[in-house]
C-alpha cells in the first residue's frame, strides 16, 4: 500500500477494479463544492471524460463522516465514497489517485474499503516568499503538492527584513521598494558574500485573489502574515518613519550573521515604533486590506525575534510604557500585539503569534501561540496552562529549511506532543502542526522541493493519524509513493541524504551549510538521482 498519510482503517482485497467500466460519476450537492477539481482527479486515471450519472463513481453525502474525513470502497466495478463535506470527498479522490497511482502510465486499482479523518484540524505548511520570491504558478503548484497530502493550512509569510511581497493600495512604497533587494547572503551565516542578483517580485491584490480561490477549491485556507514589530525591516526601507528613528536604509540583502557588523552597519535590525499614532495607523490600514483579501478567520502578526533596544531609548516608547506602568520593554511588544489582537477580533479574525510573543508575561492568552523555538520555552506551557492554544513547529521536528545532515527525515516523523516538551493532557488545545519553509538560503523551486520532501509526506502522516509510529513501515510505504513524486516532477532527497548519511559526512555537510557551501547536500542528490537514471 502506498498511500501517505496513513488512513485510519484500511482493509486491502484481491481484486482489482475494472477502471475501463467506470463510465459514469456523480456528486451529492452537499459535497460538490469544487467538484471541477475532483472531475480532474477522476479523469487523470481513467484517462477519458465520464458521463454525470449515478452508478459507478459515486459522491454521497453522509453527515456522520468526520469534518474532512471519508469513506472510500472500491469494488470491482464501481466506487463508492461518502462524506459530509467538499473536502472529505475531494480527499477520497487523492486517495484514489495515490491508491491508482493515477499519475503514472497505466493506472491499476486494487479493490479495499477505506476509513479514515485526520487527527488535528490544522495541518499547515509555512511558505516564506519574503527571502525569495516564487510566484503564481510555483505557489499554485505546492497547492496542488499540499492538497495530495491532506495539507490544509498554507502559512504564508508575506512580509519580513528582506521583502514585502504583498500589493497594499494604500502604501504603495511598499511594493515599488519593499519588494526589491540588491543581491542575498551566500555561503552561510558567518559569510560576508552576496550572490549580485537582485530579487525582487510581489502579488497584486488580483493575484492574492485568485490564488485563495485556486487553494480552497483544493481544501487549503491560506493564513496571511505580516511580520511585526519586529522583521519589519522591508516596510522600514519603505517608510522610514516606522520606526523609532526615521534612518534611510535599502532593504537588507543579507539574513543575518556577521555580515550587518562586519560592514558597520549597526542599526540595520530595528522594529516598528509601537508607540507612534502613525505607526499604529499605518498597522491598522495593512491589516484592513489583508484581511478584506484573505477569507480565512485567522490573521498571523508574526511578533517573533523582535529587536527591541531601540524602544528603550525612544522618548515616546518609553512614555507609553511609563504610561501603562510597563517596568521592561518586553511588556511593550505584547501591548502591541494585545491590540493587534482587539483589532482584528473585529473583524471576526483570531490572531495568531510566534511563541516569543509570549516573553513580557502580559500577552492575552487569547492570541494562538505557534511554538517555533528549538529551546524549551516555559511560556508556552504557562499558556496552555491559561487555557491557551497552540500550533506546534517546533525546530528540530518541522523546520525544513535546516539541512537533512541537521534534522533526518525521522526527526519529522517522530514528532510527539511531549517529545516538544509539552504535556500531552493539554492535547485538546493543540489545534495542530506546521512544517516550515523558510528560504534564505533557498533561491528556486529545485532547492525548495529538495528540502520539503519527502519531510512533507513525513509531516501529513503525523498531522493525519496519530497510530502511525512504525518508521520502517512509514518507509516502506514511502518507496511505493515516491514514483507519484516523480512523475509529478518534484526533486525529493533520497534515502541516503536524508536519513542514512554516515557520522562524518554528516558532520561535514553541516559544518559546511552553516557556513560554507549550503548546496553540499543538494548536489549529492543530483550525482545519485543521475546514477539512478544511468541503470
Ligand atoms: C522564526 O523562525 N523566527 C519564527
Ligand atoms: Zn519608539
Amino acid at each position: 500500500m502506498n498511500l501517505i498519510p496513513k488512513p485510519q482503517h484500511f482493509k486491502k482485497s484481491d481484486d482489482f477494479c475494472n477502471l475501463s467500466d467506470l463510465i459514469f460519476y456523480h456528486i451529492d450537492k452537499e459535497i460538490s463544492q469544487s467538484k471541477d477539481v475532483i472531475y480532474s482527479i477522476l479523469k487523470l486515471g481513467l484517462k477519458r471524460d465520464l458521463e454525470e450519472k449515478k452508478g459507478c463513481i459515486d459522491f454521497l453525502y453522509n453527515r456522520k463522516i468526520p469534518k474532512e474525513g471519508y469513506n472510500l470502497n472500491i469494488y470491482k466495478d464501481g466506487i463508492r465514497v461518502e462524506a459530509s463535506d467538499y473536502v472529505g470527498a475531494l480527499y477520497a479522490a487523492q486517495s484514489l489517485r495515490i491508491l491508482g497511482e493515477f499519475d503514472l502510465e497505466e493506472p491499476v486499482l486494487e479493490c479495499c474499503e477505506i476509513e479514515d479523518y485526520p487527527e488535528y484540524p490544522w495541518r499547515g505548511l509555512l511558505y516564506d516568499e519574503s527571502r525569495h520570491f516564487y510566484g503564481v504558478n510555483a505557489t499554485k503548484r505546492l497547492i496542488d503538492l499540499m492538497s495530495l497530502h491532506k495539507l490544509n493550512v498554507l502559512h504564508w509569510h508575506l512580509s519580513d527584513d528582506q521583502g514585502w511581497r504583498i500589493e497594499i493600495k494604500k502604501y504603495p512604497r511598499l511594493v515599488e521598494i519593499g519588494s526589491k533587494r540588491e543581491q542575498s547572503q551566500i555561503n552561510g551565516w558567518r559569510s560576508t558574500d552576496g550572490d549580485g542578483i537582485p530579487v525582487s517580485g510581489y502579488y497584486t491584490q488580483d493575484e492574492i485573489r485568485d490564488i485563495i480561490e485556486y487553494a480552497g477549491q483544493r481544501g487549503i485556507m491560506i493564513i496571511p502574515e505580516i511580520d511585526m514589530p519586529g522583521h519589519f525591516g522591508a516596510a522600514l526601507a519603505a517608510y522610514n518613519d516606522l520606526a523609532c528613528r526615521a534612518l534611510d536604509r535599502p532593504v537588507p540583502w543579507y539574513f543575518g550573521g556577521n555580515i550587518p557588523m562586519r560592514k558597520g552597519i549597526f542599526d540595520w535590525n530595528r522594529p516598528a515604533c509601537v508607540s507612534n499614532p502613525k505607526t499604529m495607523e499605518f498597522i491598522y490600514d495593512v491589516i484592513d486590506e489583508v484581511c478584506a483579501l484573505f477569507p480565512a478567520p485567522y490573521f498571523h502578526v508574526g511578533g517573533d525575534e523582535a529587536p527591541m533596544g531601540e524602544w528603550k531609548t525612544c522618548p515616546s516608547c518609553q512614555a507609553l510604557m511609563k504610561k501603562k506602568g510597563f517596568t521592561n520593554v518586553k511588556q511593550l511588544q505584547c501591548n502591541f500585539i494585545n491590540e493587534i489582537k482587539a483589532y482584528v477580533e473585529k473583524k471576526n479574525k483570531r490572531l495568531i503569534g510566534w511563541n516569543e510573543a509570549l516573553k513580557g508575561d502580559n500577552l492575552d492568552s487569547n492570541v494562538i501561540i505557534q511554538y517555533w523555538t528549538y529551546m524549551k520555552d516555559n511560556n508556552v506551557s504557562k499558556h496552555l496552562k491559561n487555557g491557551g492554544e497552540i500550533i506546534l513547529s517546533k525546530h528540530q521536528n518541522f523546520y525544513f529549511d535546516m539541512p537533512y545532515s541537521q534534522y533526518q527525515l525521522k526527526n519529522t516523523f517522530n514528532f510527539s506532543i511531549k517529545g516538544c516538551g509539552l504535556d500531552p493532557a493539554y492535547r485538546g488545545q493543540i489545534k495542530g502542526v506546521e512544517g516550515a519553509m523558510w528560504t534564505e538560503w533557498i533561491p528556486d523551486v529545485y532547492k525548495f522541493d529538495f528540502h520539503l520532501f519527502p519531510r512533507l509526506e513525513a509531516l501529513a502522516e503525523v498531522a493525519w493519524n496519530a497510530n502511525s509510529k512504525n518508521y520502517g513501515e512509514f518507509l516502506n510505504r514511502l518507496a511505493s509513493f515516491k514514483p507519484i513524486l516523480k512523475a509529478l516532477k518534484v526533486n525529493y532527497a533520497e534515502n541516503s541524504i536524508c536519513d542514512e548519511m554516515g557520522f562524518f559526512k554528516k558532520y561535514k555537510y553541516k559544518s559546511q551549510w552553516y557556513h560554507g557551501n549550503q548546496n553540499l547536500e543538494l548536489e549529492e542528490n543530483k550525482k545519485i538521482k543521475i546514477s539512478k537514471e544511468d541503470d
